[in-house]
């Protein structure tokens, strides 16, 4: 059976950069694997009394649901105020809950940070590394995947543009089936 690797976007954006490089990256699936874009739209602000109090939101509950399937993530995040955007930290804290049911736990994980911007979200990137340390997610450590000018990169369709940065994507994307596989339990 295929391998399911969930691709995270941390924007709700329409037209988002980040949205736009993980349908990209989805024709990239090698043999074996298959990428599921993992949707955080709709997705509501969490909140411990739900549960506490057995009032899981239907949200909560699809999410965890969809996430338990994946056999490892990859994250596409933007940055905002030098951090991880609401949007994504939230998803990581709903799926982190309830506890010893985290769907992150041993998860091989890469980050691809992304903004217009030629710093690239360094912020978001080392922010999110820091919760996957606690998630006990192993975040592919090289090559860093730090995308600049992101609003440069695609074409009125929307798709992502032949040149560097999507054979950058492409290697990256390379490079994190080969952690993937080193570091998956069986
Ligand atoms: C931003 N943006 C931004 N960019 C950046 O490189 N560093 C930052 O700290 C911030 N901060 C920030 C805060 C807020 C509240 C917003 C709305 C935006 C700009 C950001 O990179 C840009 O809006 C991207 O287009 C957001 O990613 P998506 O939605 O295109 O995926």
């Amino acid at each position: 059976m295929d391998k399911v690797i969930g691709i995270l976007a941390g924007s709700l954006r329409k037209e988002s950069f980040s949205k736009k490089i993980a349908q990209a990256i989805v024709p990239m699936a090698p043999e074996g694997y298959r990428f599921q874009i993992v949707s955080l739209d709709g997705l509501e602000v969490y909140n411990q009394d739900f549960d506490d109090h057995n009032q899981v939101p239907e949200s909560y509950k699809a999410f965890r649901e969809e996430m338990q399937k994946v056999d490892g993530v990859i994250f596409i995040t933007p940055e905002y105020n030098r951090s991880v955007p609401g949007v994504l930290k939230n998803a990581l804290d709903i799926g982190s809950r309830p506890a010893g049911k985290s769907v992150w736990d041993k998860k091989p994980a890469a980050i691809f940070s992304n903004s217009p911007g030629n710093i690239s979200a360094f912020g978001a990137n080392h922010h999110l590394r820091q919760s996957l340390v606690f998630l006990n997610m192993p975040a592919m450590q090289q090559p860093e995947v730090y995308i600049a000018k992101a609003n440069e990169l695609f074409d009125d369709s929307g798709a992502l543009k032949e040149g560097e940065t999507k054979k950058f994507i492409a290697e990256a994307v390379e490079a994190y089936i080969a952690w993937f596989e080193k570091n998956a339990e069986a």
